[in-house]
């Protein structure tokens, strides 16, 4: 057992990633330890990288709509402080997003969003069939009606990825490809770590831990109270050729994110379907249907990539992020749909709170703690204490 760098971060999607670029900001020694390739097997890498805090936030948890809200208006200034520490542009655009109606039901569909944004606060435009043409002329005219919402924006989640590892190393902070996190236990004042890195089993020892493996946090073994964390399969399309939307378009069957490179994503499927990582005919017939139906021209473009990504879920959908363990054992996974967006508030809440002990009041309900019933917890776990210092 050698001894490590202050903080390990087990995992390196998005999570991990923003997480050791804050912390290597305020000078801490981290190290990554990532089970594949940086920006290959994680959700992000799939992920379309809509920053919707509104439209893609779960409704029925306003507390998470305010963590996306708090992330949202964190972005521009996350971007900015990204590409300059690492030389690399990250596709962050905020050209807003069109939701157009292809039928009835697409219709009162937008409606309540429309009633949904307004009452957020957040301004919400109708938008005409003869409008919808002039913005986007691609867009069949079967589209009634439209929303547009000026405040949805998109980042390039590969590019981000990129970006954060430049960065991080840049800084000094280690970042460890191809190294799975099998498990964590206290030692003294801090944590061992075992790791499998291509095979072979190495021991560090560090102040504080974090797990953020994403879907697969759940088989890393260490003193966490439950985490009942699952994969969410989102299978995803890549097109690739002349540029036909301007800006992000959706109808509520599909989106349709569109790159400067002549990249189109097309997604996502929601599946239960557990680490199956195959992507299937039917759901690539689907999504190309209903990409199609609101963007004919996609016909003639090429088909570049199909992949699969698994969404962290927790059982209420929220992420969970904070301190599990005392002295230093945090927790950053559960994200769901909304890791992209919600990356710079996790990543700079967790690190103000691995620095100072102190846990911002947005994070309290997202406790570690909260899936704990009496009698579960192993010894030593507190749910929710603050606490940890290096
Ligand atoms: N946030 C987009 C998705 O999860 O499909």
């Amino acid at each position: 057992m050698s001894e490590g760098g202050q903080v390990c971060i087990a995992g390196g999607g998005i999570i991990g990633l923003a997480l050791a670029f804050e912390l290597t900001e305020r000078g801490r020694d981290v190290c990554v330890y990532e089970a594949g390739r940086i920006g290959q097997h994680c959700a992000a890498s799939v992920a379309a990288g809509m920053l919707a805090p509104v439209s893609e936030a779960d409704i029925s948890h306003p507390e998470l709509s305010r963590l996306a809200l708090e992330s949202h208006g964190r972005y521009a200034d996350f971007v900015r402080r990204v590409e300059t520490a690492s030389g690399e542009q990250v596709g962050y655009d905020t050209s807003g997003t069109l939701f157009v109606a292809l039928h009835r039901d697409h219709r009162a569909q937008l409606q309540h969003l429309h009633d949904f944004q307004v009452d957020r606060g957040f301004e919400a435009e109708w938008i005409s069939r003869a409008e919808i043409r002039e913005m986007e002329p691609a867009i069949s005219p079967t589209a009634s009606a439209g929303l547009l919402l000026r405040h949805d924006h998109q980042v390039d989640p590969r590019r981000l990825m990129h970006a954060l590892a430049a960065a991080i190393r840049g800084r000094g902070g280690t970042i460890v490809e191809d190294a799975r996190v099998l498990r964590v236990q206290a030692a003294g004042e801090g944590y061992e770590v075992h790791v499998d890195a291509e095979g072979q089993q190495l021991g560090e020892r560090f102040a504080q831990v974090v797990l953020a493996g994403g879907a697969w946090t759940g088989q890393i073994e260490a003193p966490l109270p439950p985490l009942p964390v699952r994969p969410v399969k989102g299978q995803v399309l890549r097109l690739r050729g002349e540029r036909l939307i301007s800006r992000v378009v959706r109808t509520p069957d599909v989106y349709l994110v569109p790159r400067d490179d002549g990249e189109l994503v097309v997604g996502a499927t929601m599946e239960e379907q557990g680490f199956d990582a195959r992507v299937m005919a039917g759901p690539v017939l689907d999504l190309l249907r209903e990409a199609w139906r609101c963007l004919p021209g996609i016909y003639d473009i090429e088909l570049a990539e199909t992949c699969a990504g698994f969404r962290p879920a927790l059982r209420d959908h929220m992420p969970a992020i904070g301190l599990a363990h005392a002295p230093g054992l945090f927790v950053a996974t559960g994200h769901f749909r909304n890791g992209i967006e919600l990356a710079p508030v996790t990543a700079q809440l967790l690190a103000e709170q691995m620095e100072t002990s102190n846990a911002s009041p947005l994070l309290e309900p997202f406790a570690p703690g909260r899936f704990a019933e009496a009698g579960e917890l192993p010894a030593g776990v507190a749910p929710g204490t603050e606490g940890g210092g290096r």
